[in-house]
């Protein structure tokens, strides 16, 4: 098993990006975005808790989304490998998916940051509130306080995998194909 996270800001391309490379290379893709969404979707009483989190650009509780992924890894047969977006978010959330990872044998092997200026992403984010309209999109206060936040606690899981030897920088400005050449160059190294 081969196992990379994606990584960036919010806007960066981490979701348009994954779906691609999850199916050129057999990886499972797992956004703790998407699962928020699904639970808030269906419903449920944890989607419940967690939608005015969101709504505000604030981080969820660590505890929910180590569970969510540490469910997902355990139920999921058959890949290559995982490809985790949007998930570490904090060093706390990196150092339970390193012992998640561990205990059943595997590794973080690459840690693909995708480098995308401020007004860029901001001007991604309010045309997708135009198209689909995620909630979170919608105020450009909750974009700005999503991009702090990340700058603030997600940021610093880059010096982390730099001391392991993970981190791999990678141009996020450009088309979607570019930006996927990009990657899939950078993953080809790990895949057989
Ligand atoms: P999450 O769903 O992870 O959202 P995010 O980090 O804010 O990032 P986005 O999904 O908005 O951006 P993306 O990088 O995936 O870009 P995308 O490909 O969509 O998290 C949402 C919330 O859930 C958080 O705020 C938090 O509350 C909670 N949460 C989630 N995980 C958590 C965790 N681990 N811990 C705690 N809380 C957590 O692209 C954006 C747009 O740009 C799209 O419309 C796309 O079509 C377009 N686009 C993409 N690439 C290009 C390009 N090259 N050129 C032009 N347009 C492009
Ligand atoms: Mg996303």
């Amino acid at each position: 098993m081969v196992n990379f996270l994606i990584f960036g800001p919010p806007g960066s391309g981490k979701g348009t990006q994954s779906v691609r490379l999850a199916e050129k290379y057999n990886l499972t893709h797992l956004s703790t975005g998407d699962m928020l969404r699904a639970e808030i979707s269906a419903g449920t009483e944890l989607g419940k808790k967690m939608s005015s989190i969101m709504s505000k650009g604030e981080l969820v509780p660590d505890e929910v989304v180590i569970e969510m992924i540490a469910s997902k890894i355990d139920s999921t047969k058959g890949c290559a490998g995982f490809l985790f977006d949007g998930f570490p978010r904090t060093v706390a959330q990196t150092i339970a998916l390193e012992k998640m990872l561990n205990d059943r044998g595997m590794k973080i092997d690459s840690m693909l940051v995708l480098d995308v200026d401020h007004d860029e992403l901001v001007k991604r984010l309010i045309t997708r509130a135009e198209l689909s309209g995620r909630p979170d999109d919608k105020d450009p206060n909750v974009i700005e306080n999503r991009i702090d936040v990340y700058k603030e606690k997600t940021e610093p899981i880059i010096d982390y995998c730099r001391k392991r030897g993970t981190y791999q920088p990678v141009n996020g400005m450009g088309s979607i194909e570019d930006i996927f050449e990009r990657l899939s160059r950078n993953m080809k190294r790990y895949l057989k």
